[in-house]
């Protein structure tokens, strides 16, 4: 297996305000693996995919990619460096003026200068692939939640992407429509040989299509390892993650203090 990563984090450091975010994140993505990232609602997992990209600063550690180090990255490189990257965001995957069909067209009319038939064709062959050739001139309000979502896909892989960022792809999906995700996210892998990461809270999805896992908890990764590894943890705060237990080190007692706290106008310290 290669062992050379093609993102790889190392003591990376961010707040917003005095609110630390990470304190020191330490990962490696190798080329063709699936990482699935979890953790909690506001642990970081949504921003992580903004640094990666460039959208973001970070404070202190490093981000690379191929060895280099993202923040010290051209305007041009970085161009580049979002071209190779399909990131299907939490929200928002399509724009809701333009039919399908003009959603796919669009980032290949804008970066390319393939020829519009090429792009019908490449159109149709995406939307195939994820099963919505026929929905093709339909406008997103027209659309499942589902729908919209493989629809973002399509859109991602008309750059032909090398890597794919997934935020939450199963969120507020039936249990069908999730799995036809999982699904599509293990085709891509094994036809288009893409490196992916996927954010989600879906544990049935995130064992499905996952070769690592990494638990985002306390400001740094908790455990990174294989979904083997996350079944059989004793760790308790890995447990109650994969669990979904109600009791346990992720459970909210501080916030219950402050809470309180705050309602009988009381510092909590
Ligand atoms: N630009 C910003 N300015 C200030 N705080 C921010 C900013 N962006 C994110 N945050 C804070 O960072 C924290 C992490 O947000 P993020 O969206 O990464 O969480 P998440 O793990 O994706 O959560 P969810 O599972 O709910 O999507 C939150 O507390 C959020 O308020
Ligand atoms: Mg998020």
């Amino acid at each position: 297996m290669p062992r050379e990563p093609m993102i790889e984090l190392k003591g990376l450091r961010k707040s917003f305000g005095d609110q630390v975010l990470y304190d020191g994140l330490d990962l490696q993505v190798f080329p063709g693996e699936t990482l699935v990232i979890m953790g909690g609602s506001g642990s970081g997992k949504s921003t992580l995919l903004r640094i990666l990209m460039g959208h973001l600063p970070y404070d202190e550690g490093s981000v690379l990619i191929h060895s280099h180090e993202l923040q010290d990255f051209s305007r041009r490189e970085l161009n580049a460096w979002r071209l190779i990257v399909g990131v299907l965001f939490q929200t928002g995957a399509l724009f809701n003026s333009m039919s399908l069909r003009e959603n796919l067209a669009l980032p290949v009319r804008e970066h390319t200068d393939l020829p519009e038939e090429l792009i019908q064709i490449m159109i149709k062959i995406y939307l195939q692939l994820v099963g919505l050739r026929e929905s093709i001139d339909r406008m997103p309000s027209e659309l499942s939640g589902g729908m919209k979502k493989r629809g973002g896909l399509a859109r991602a892989l008309m750059m032909q992407p090398r890597m794919l960022f997934y935020d939450e792809p199963t969120a507020g999906l039936d249990p069908v429509s999730s799995a036809q995700i999982a699904q599509l996210i293990l085709d891509l892998k094994k036809k288009m040989d893409v490196t992916s990461i996927v954010i989600t809270h879906d544990m049935k999805a995130a064992f499905e299509v996952a070769d690592r896992m990494a638990l985002l908890a306390g400001k740094r990764f908790h455990l990174i390892g294989t979904p083997e590894e996350f079944r059989t943890s004793k760790d308790p705060l890995v447990r109650q993650f994969v669990d979904g237990l109600l009791e346990g080190p992720l459970s909210p007692q501080s916030d219950q203090q402050a809470y309180e706290a705050d309602l009988l106008h009381r510092d909590t310290d």
